[in-house]
């Protein structure tokens, strides 16, 4: 009984941030051209934020996370029997979650990547954390101040249970998804 209740939460919170997922996903596979910073450096010397963040990355990754977004939004809660109304969204409202739950994930990436050229980290280097939770974190937190009660309602049940597993799916997710990435070609390193 318990088991199945976990399994179910599970199941809801990694339905729910697909977008955010698939924005990251996206970006790695239609990024490249030109550069977000336009090539320019912090007063470090450094880039700012790097070749790896790119216009196409940015806009192809939010197209991307808002499409998905729109679709299981729309589908809602997909495990029949379970009673959460308030995750379903009225009007227009799952659009805009979609929105800011992409380009969350999209943003807090690139704050990633400042962060590692301000440390001295070359672009693709690995970070360890930053690099597997930067687009899952920033995303639920901007998700969270502007759609505080969807966030804190998708959180209700068991919050340790909801944040341990995204803490522990995340990376393994992060790091299968760039694997293939790196098998077929489209990433420059697996992780
Ligand atoms: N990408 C992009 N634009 C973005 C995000 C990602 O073009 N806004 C693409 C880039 O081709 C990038 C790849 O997705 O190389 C993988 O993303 P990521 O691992 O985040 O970038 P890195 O190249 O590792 O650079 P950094 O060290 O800055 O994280
Ligand atoms: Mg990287």
């Amino acid at each position: 009984m318990d088991e199945e209740r976990n399994l179910v939460a599970i199941i809801l919170i990694m339905w729910y941030l697909l977008p955010a997922y698939l924005a990251n996903t996206v970006a790695a596979l239609v990024g490249g051209g030109a550069p977000i910073d336009g090539g320019r450096n912090w007063s470090d010397g450094k880039r700012i934020l790097g070749d790896g963040k790119t216009w196409k990355g940015l806009i192809g990754g939010t197209i991307g996370g808002v499409i998905t977004g729109m679709i299981v939004l729309k589908i809602g809660n997909p495990i029949s029997g379970v009673e959460n109304d308030i995750l379903n969204l009225e009007g227009n409202d799952y659009v805009h979650v979609s929105v800011v739950l992409s380009f969350g994930a999209l943003f807090g990436d690139m704050l990633a990547s400042f962060v590692k050229r301000r440390m001295g980290f070359e672009r693709g280097s690995m970070a360890l954390g930053l690099d597997q939770y930067d687009f899952v974190v920033i995303s639920l937190i901007m998700t969270w101040l502007v759609y505080g009660q969807w966030i804190e309602e998708l959180f209700s049940t068991h919050i340790w249970r909801e944040l341990m597993t995204i803490f522990i799916l995340t990376p393994l997710l992060h790091r299968g998804v760039n694997i293939i990435g790196y098998k077929i070609g489209v990433k420059n390193e697996p992780w």
